[in-house]
């Protein structure tokens, strides 16, 4: 929809809904380029924006450098608040930036997203506007998603005080591509900003926005669908990647070659390039799996068979990945684990986020816990509540409670232990002493080393017994 011609049209105020890891940081970065612009972050989750208000050291998301800019710019020009209505009232422009997970229930159980978040935003917003709104999809949608807000928006007759609505509406996408332990860098310096759209005024007004940082020539204007099919698309083929880089690791330990060197040999090509080449214990976080299940749902509903099952095949070595560490583990402790000491090194699906979702960390304790091993679990930056919460034990699951730990300081989390396996790739776990440590483990011990960050010769030098994913030598 146009926008009106009456006056200039201006991005004093920003309203983005949902103060999670993308509205958090992404909303952040905005403000701190610019100054002139208020932005409102609101959420409906109170603990979250709690946090968001509270000390900069226990943020609810932890990124490097994420500190630095809220301390910086909140209070000035960046608001977190609980009031969703008053900020949708105030806004120029508003992201929508809540969670998009599968459909847990119901038609496309397990594969289609749960857009109920998104709707409600839609109803929020079209319901609280008071002027021409820009309506930015932030989340990860499925393509098309944009016709299902602008109905919304465009069928509320009346707002909240009851009077005919004559608000207009512009619906952009501009699909978030950080990715989590690097979010600030890659939201200060993005290889692309993706901006779909109908109306060039309101694409205009969000790339101003953007151009106040990021260089025009990265600046990527497409339609609608194109922007919307273009996110999924993208952590289809990292995903893609990673799961071709996992495959590849099995065929190396079988054959005695080294992944590691078979990924520099490939990915020095530069067609194929370097990057996501690195075998490890699959991917996790809260994007990948889902977007993958989406894109196949997409596929399904098309009549794309073939393409669905091509895309559901990543997922599957992703499963099969995760599957198999768990088993090398319990076979090189002679196919028993009961009542043996296992540590699980890093919760985080990745290094550099307190992000647990879909961690391979979680799948892997639970399959040991399942062969009534003992875990010690530890991790730099995930606290032992979310720990428990993600592994979804109860205090009532006594069998299970008993079973498991939590303990941060390294040494004392090896102490008796049989097995160490390293799940997270954090900068310290790079770093650790095994001349020293190797004397705290019950013989023979193991250390499993999922992520190939140990140093092969350090590790020669003890007497600890190791397996390191996709090395031929370590099997
Ligand atoms: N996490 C990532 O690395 C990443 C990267 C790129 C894109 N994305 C996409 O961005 C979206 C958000 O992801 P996230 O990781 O930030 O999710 P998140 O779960 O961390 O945050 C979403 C927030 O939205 C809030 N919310 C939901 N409905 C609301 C409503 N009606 N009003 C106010 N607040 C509401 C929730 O309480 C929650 O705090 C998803 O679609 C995701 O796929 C995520």
């Amino acid at each position: 929809m146009p926008l009106k011609k009456l006056k200039k049209f201006q991005i004093k105020n920003i309203c983005c809904i949902g103060a999670g890891y993308v509205g958090g940081p992404t909303m952040s970065v905005i403000a701190k380029y610019c100054p002139d612009i208020t932005v409102n972050v609101v959420d409906i989750n109170k603990d979250r924006i709690n946090n968001w208000n509270g000390d900069f050291d226990k943020l609810p998301i932890f990124e490097p450098g994420l500190a630095k800019i809220v301390s910086d710019v909140r209070g000035k020009n960046l608001f977190f608040s609980c009031d969703v209505h008053k900020s949708i009232k105030e806004a120029d422009i508003i992201f929508i930036s809540v969670n998009t997970p599968i459909k847990s229930h119901g038609i496309g159980a397990g594969e289609a997203s749960d857009l109920r978040w998104v709707e409600s935003s839609a109803r929020e917003i079209s319901m609280h506007a008071r002027d021409h709104t820009i309506v930015v999809e932030k989340s990860t949608l499925p393509v098309k998603t944009a016709e299902i807000i602008k109905s919304i928006l465009e069928s509320t007759k009346q707002n909240s005080d009851g009077k005919n609505n004559k608000i207009t509406f512009s619906v952009l996408s501009n699909p978030e591509f950080l990715a989590e332990g690097t979010a600030i860098n890659d939201l200060e310096n993005p290889d692309r900003v993706l901006i779909g759209g109908e109306d060039k005024e309101s694409i205009d007004l969000l790339r101003e926005i953007y151009l106040r940082w990021v260089d025009e020539k990265k600046i990527i204007t497409t339609n609608l669908w194109s922007s919307e099919l273009s996110k999924l698309i993208a952590n289809a083929f990292l995903a893609q990647r990673i799961s071709s880089i996992n495959s590849v690791s099995a065929i190396c330990e079988s054959t005695g070659a080294d992944v590691e060197e078979v990924a520099k040999a490939v990915g020095t090509d530069t067609r194929i390039g370097i990057k996501f080449l690195k075998s490890g214990p699959g991917f996790g976080g809260s994007c990948f799996e889902k977007d993958i299940l989406n894109l196949v749902y997409i596929c399904k509903s098309l009549g794309l068979k073939e393409v669905a099952s091509y895309w559901e095949g990543i997922l599957k070595i992703n499963d099969w990945q995760q599957d198999r560490i768990y088993k090398a583990v319990v076979d090189k402790l002679y196919g028993n684990i009961s009542g043996k000491k296992i540590v699980i090194l890093g919760f985080s699906f990745k290094a550099n986020t307190n992000d647990t979702r879909n961690s391979p960390s979680i799948k892997i304790s639970k399959k040991l816990l399942g062969e009534d091993a003992t875990l010690v679990i530890s991790d730099p930056k995930v606290a032992k509540n979310k720990i428990l919460e993600s592994l979804n034990i109860k205090n009532k699951d006594i069998n299970f409670v008993n079973k498991i730990s939590v303990e941060i300081n390294i040494a004392k989390a090896i102490e008796n232990s049989d097995a160490v396996l390293i799940m997270t790739e954090w900068e310290e776990y790079k770093n650790i002493d095994w001349k020293v440590l190797q004397h705290k483990m019950r013989k023979p011990a193991w250390v499993f080393d999922t992520r190939s960050i140990i140093s092969v010769e350090k590790i020669q030098e003890t007497n600890l017994n190791f397996w390191q994913l996709g090395n031929g030598e370590f099997n």
